[in-house]
């Protein structure tokens, strides 16, 4: 190291190129004129509009914009839950399309969580279940211990054993934040995670999503239709009609 520091000061660089160009960390999701079309009887519908996008490791972006500009559609391509027309998604630099079925809800279940606007948590589980599920499947230790220790993260150490439809709006989506985060994933996706809060609650369920991001280092892509909510990330997009007004 002290040789290459040496070489950059004495502009030598052809001793060391590598401490000139060194490898750079590729971001953790990129999209390379990533299109969506859908067909519509006679019509094809671009929904998605040849898009780059980078989000840089720890970076949170969020996405605003008219219904139907595309931006649910983006998510699931994010995601590999839905498969692009043409372009790529890449995730920490490996591209995703070539990904089977199989492959896809593994990178899924170990990179990247979800949080919805219903919340869509499992109703026939208790909220400490709906935490504990997603370990389960990965197969970690200490599975129930660690859902416990989440809910208590998100302020519902007591509310464990209730079902789903004993929470209220905000602390089923708490309940939500706590699975999306109990892999501890890479990224987490947000789509519209507080369109069916009032502004209170929303903005104490974003409080807990900001402090699981921050916690863990978690990639958050935000979709929102609410302009107080898109200001908390670090970059604003708007996407209207399958493309960014302002630069990806
Ligand atoms: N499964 C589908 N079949 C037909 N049209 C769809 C489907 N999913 C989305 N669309 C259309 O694609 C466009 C973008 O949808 P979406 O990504 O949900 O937008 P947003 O989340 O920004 O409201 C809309 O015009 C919508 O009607
Ligand atoms: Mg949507």
């Amino acid at each position: 190291m002290a040789r290459d520091d040496g070489d950059l000061l004495s502009g030598d660089r052809s001793a060391s190129p590598s401490a000139v160009a060194p490898p750079r960390t590729p971001p953790r999701i990129e999209t390379r004129r990533l299109r969506r079309e859908l067909r519509s009887g006679e019509r094809t519908l671009v929904v998605v509009d040849d898009l780059d996008l980078e989000v840089a490791a720890g970076e949170c972006v969020s996405i605003r914009g008219p219904s139907g500009a595309g931006k649910s559609t983006l998510l699931a391509l994010l995601a590999g839950l839905d498969r692009p027309t043409a372009g790529s998604v890449l995730i920490d630099g490996r591209a995703i399309e070539g990904l089977s079925e199989d492959e896809l809800a593994l990178l899924r279940r170990e990179k990247i969580g979800f949080v919805f606007q219903a919340f869509q948590l499992l109703g026939n589980l208790t909220a400490r279940e709906n935490v504990q599920f997603p370990l389960d499947l990965l197969g970690r230790r200490r599975s129930r211990e660690r859902a416990e220790a989440l809910l208590a993260d998100v302020g519902l150490a007591e509310r464990g054993h209730h079902y789903p439809s004993q929470l209220s709006g905000g602390e089923q989506q708490r309940v939500a934040l706590a699975r999306a985060f109990a892999a501890e994933p890479a990224i987490l996706l947000g789509d519209e995670p507080t369109g069916n809060l009032d502004s209170a609650t929303g903005a104490a369920v974003l409080d807990v999503m900001m402090a699981l991001r921050d916690r863990f280092g978690a990639t958050l892509v935000l979709v929102t239709h609410d302009p107080a909510v898109a200001a908390r990330a670090d970059r604003e997009l708007v996407m209207v009609d399958g493309r960014f007004l302002t630069g990806g």
